[in-house]
């Protein structure tokens, strides 16, 4: 095998996409599935080597839990490979520009995981079924998105060790005391999570978005 690049992607593309009502990456985005729109950023960003978790032409089977998937494309990533970025096949309009936001940080090399992050709009309410207890102070929270960095041996590590239930793969490296570091996100990089964020999708594409 040839000297790998120091930089590899695994896209997620596994899971049932409950709320979703199927699974989703196969979901059509103006005439592509969402996880060739969400590759294709990364390809179009300069990365080469890109481990797509799904039951995909060329993709490694995904687990039952997000990070069981991410586990699956990690263990394709060979170990000489410094960095590793993880983004979620149901981010179909991430731009190179955020990529390279997260690269750029990364390689900073003060920070073992790298996360965009966007402001949190709404106002955000404490409650106990339908009451309301409090409301929370929103001015240091922030929504994470992917693409997310890391120095692929701390992720490694953080996977061997850390939470039982992650939905990102920061939270694993929170769980063992790495340090993570927020790059500025996009809004306009939506999740889709229900059918109707696939109209919003539309919208922003054609609006000039992903
Ligand atoms: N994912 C995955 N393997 C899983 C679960 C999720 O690869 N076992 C991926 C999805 O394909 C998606 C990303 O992780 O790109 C974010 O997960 P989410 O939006 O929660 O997808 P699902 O878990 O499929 O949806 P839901 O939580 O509604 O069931
Ligand atoms: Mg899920």
């Amino acid at each position: 095998m040839s000297a790998s690049a120091d930089l590899w992607a695994i896209l997620v593309a596994a899971g049932s996409g409950a709320r979703f009502g199927g699974p989703k990456h196969e979901a059509d985005l103006d005439g592509e599935p969402l996880w060739v729109h969400a590759e294709r950023v990364l390809r179009s960003s300069g990365l080469e080597d890109v481990v797509v978790v799904g039951d995909l032409p060329g993709g490694v089977a995904g687990g039952p839990r997000r990070r069981d998937s991410v586990a699956r494309g990690l263990a394709e990533v060979p170990d000489d490979v410094e960095f590793v970025l993880v983004h979620d096949a149901a981010r179909p309009l991430a731009s190179p520009a955020l990529v390279g936001r997260v690269v750029d940080r990364l390689r900073v090399g003060d920070a073992a995981g790298v996360v965009p992050a966007v402001p949190v709009r709404d106002t955000l309410k404490d409650t106990a079924d339908d009451v309301v207890i409090g409301s929370v102070d929103r001015s240091s929270l922030v929504a994470v998105q992917t693409p997310q960095g890391f120095v692929t041996a701390v992720l490694r590590r953080a996977h061997d060790v850390g939470e039982d239930d992650a939905t990102d793969d920061a939270m694993l490296l929170e769980a063992i005391g790495e340090r993570v570091v927020t790059v500025p996100g996009d809004p306009a990089n939506l999740k889709i999570t229900y059918p109707e964020d696939l109209v919003l999708a539309r919208l922003l594409r054609s609006s000039g978005h992903g």
